[in-house]
């Protein structure tokens, strides 16, 4: 079969690989229709990310039919359409009891877990397509992929539904959703959200749902600020706007009282603190740039609520402790427990309360998956979310 595979920095292919076999009796093989590239898969594309191996195959946002499923699974068969989370996850472990799916103590296969163990002190829960820290599973950018625990994670379709309405729920859309929960919104509270890519954007939709007043949205981009700006969100951009003091201003003085960093690790910029960040990062005396976490926790008011659904692979420099303390922030964070929010974020989107469809700039063959990556990487602006159509020549 055809997939995208990972050959280095900014070095993405697509190649015949080896179709994928039933491994396991909980598994099943998707014939995919459709998948993304994410935010996330651009950590991996500018090499910020370490294990992965020359040839790995990428993706973690993909959909399509069922085509074999091994025989101790009760849930699927041949002929379903399915979304696919991107967390692998065993239904049955102590994590997994606990609805915190991305912390599943089974998907990581035991020769991969010291990686992460290591890293984290403890094993990382397996997700497609992303690395040998997180079990080192070929990724959903293909014509086919196995999917382990497959009675556990993937949603079927509802007839009548097309991919473009349901892919999101493979990871954004719940991505969003959560980094929303995470910031336990009150009837009128103040969220700001750094970031309208589209994670950002899922976050604005889903604060505006639960209640918020008040939603800014930060970045520099002025098509994605456009958007954000499109579902009520008041828009700063950074470039010409000194957030903290927009942030103030808005909040008659006291700072918003939830935050989200949905940007990550590739914070941009040019204050002092950015260029600190770009030349250790340069150096590989630090992993991460974390310019917006550091803004984020210095805006957001006394007692405040900060949530962090951008990707941090590593250490940071310069955490401001001081003001994660002083000022008694409650901080909330994780990969997304997809399989916890899937079926209830598809009646949202079935009811028209959550649009799924204004995201997607590119639809593009598989073959041009290079041309994806690099458009999503480095024409931000108007790329706001390419999807990849293995079918389509
Ligand atoms: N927690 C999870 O389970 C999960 C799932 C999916 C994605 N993510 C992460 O969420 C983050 C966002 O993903 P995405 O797909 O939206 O990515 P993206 O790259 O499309 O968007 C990031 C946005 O952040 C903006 N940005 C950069 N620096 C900024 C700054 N200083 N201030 C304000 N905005 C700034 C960029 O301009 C861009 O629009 C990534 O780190 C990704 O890895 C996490
Ligand atoms: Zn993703
Ligand atoms: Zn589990």
């Amino acid at each position: 079969m055809r997939a995208l595979t990972w050959h280095g920095k900014r070095d993405v292919r697509v190649d015949t690989v080896r179709d994928p076999e039933i491994v396991n009796p909980r598994d099943a093989i998707i014939k995919v229709t459709s998948t993304a590239i994410c935010g996330s898969d651009l950590h991996l594309y500018n090499g910020l990310i370490p294990a992965l191996t020359p040839g790995d195959i990428l993706g973690h946002e993909f959909m399509g039919e069922v085509v074999d499923v091994g025989k101790d699974n009760k849930k699927l068969k041949k002929g379903d359409r399915v979304v696919v989370p991107f967390v692998i996850a065993c239904g049955h472990c102590f994590f997994c009891e606990k609805q915190l799916y991305a912390a599943c103590d089974n998907s990581n296969p035991a020769d991969k877990a010291d990686i992460s163990e290591m890293l984290y002190g403890h094993r990382a829960g397996g997700f497609f397509g992303y690395t040998h820290l997180t079990g080192g599973y070929a990724g959903g950018q293909a014509e086919y992929v196995r999917v382990p625990y497959s009675d556990v994670g993937p949603i079927v379709v509802p007839d009548g539904m097309e991919d473009d309405e349901v892919l999101f729920l493979s990871d954004i859309l719940p991505t969003g959703w959560m980094a929303a929960e995470n910031c336990e919104i009150k009837e009128g509270d103040t969220v700001a959200v750094w970031g309208c890519g589209p994670v950002g954007l899922f976050a604005v939709q889903s604060a505006l749902i639960m209640g918020a007043g008040q939603v800014i949205a930060i970045d520099h981009y002025p098509h994605r600020l456009e958007l954000a700006r499109k579902f009520g969100a008041k828009a700063v951009n950074f470039r010409n706007t000194h957030v903290y003091e927009a942030l103030v201003e808005m909040t008659g003085g006291i700072g918003p009282d939830a935050v989200i960093d949905a940007v990550g690790m590739e914070s941009h910029g040019f204050a002092v603190d950015n260029l600190y960040d770009y030349a250790k990062q340069k150096v590989m005396l630090e992993t991460d740039r974390p310019h917006v976490l550091r803004q984020a926790l210095y805006a957001c008011r006394k007692g405040g609520r900060v949530s962090v659904p951008g990707v941090y692979g590593g250490f940071v420099d310069k955490f401001p402790a001081g003001a994660f303390m002083q000022k008694g922030l409650t901080l909330r964070t994780g990969q997304t427990h997809m399989q916890r929010y899937m079926p209830k974020l598809l009646d949202l989107i079935r009811e028209g309360k959550v649009d799924t469809t204004f995201l997607i700039s590119h639809r593009l063959p598989l073959e041009q998956a290079p041309k994806g990556y690099h458009k999503f990487a480095f024409e931000q602006n108007e790329t706001t979310k390419v999807v990849l159509k293995p079918g389509m020549q």
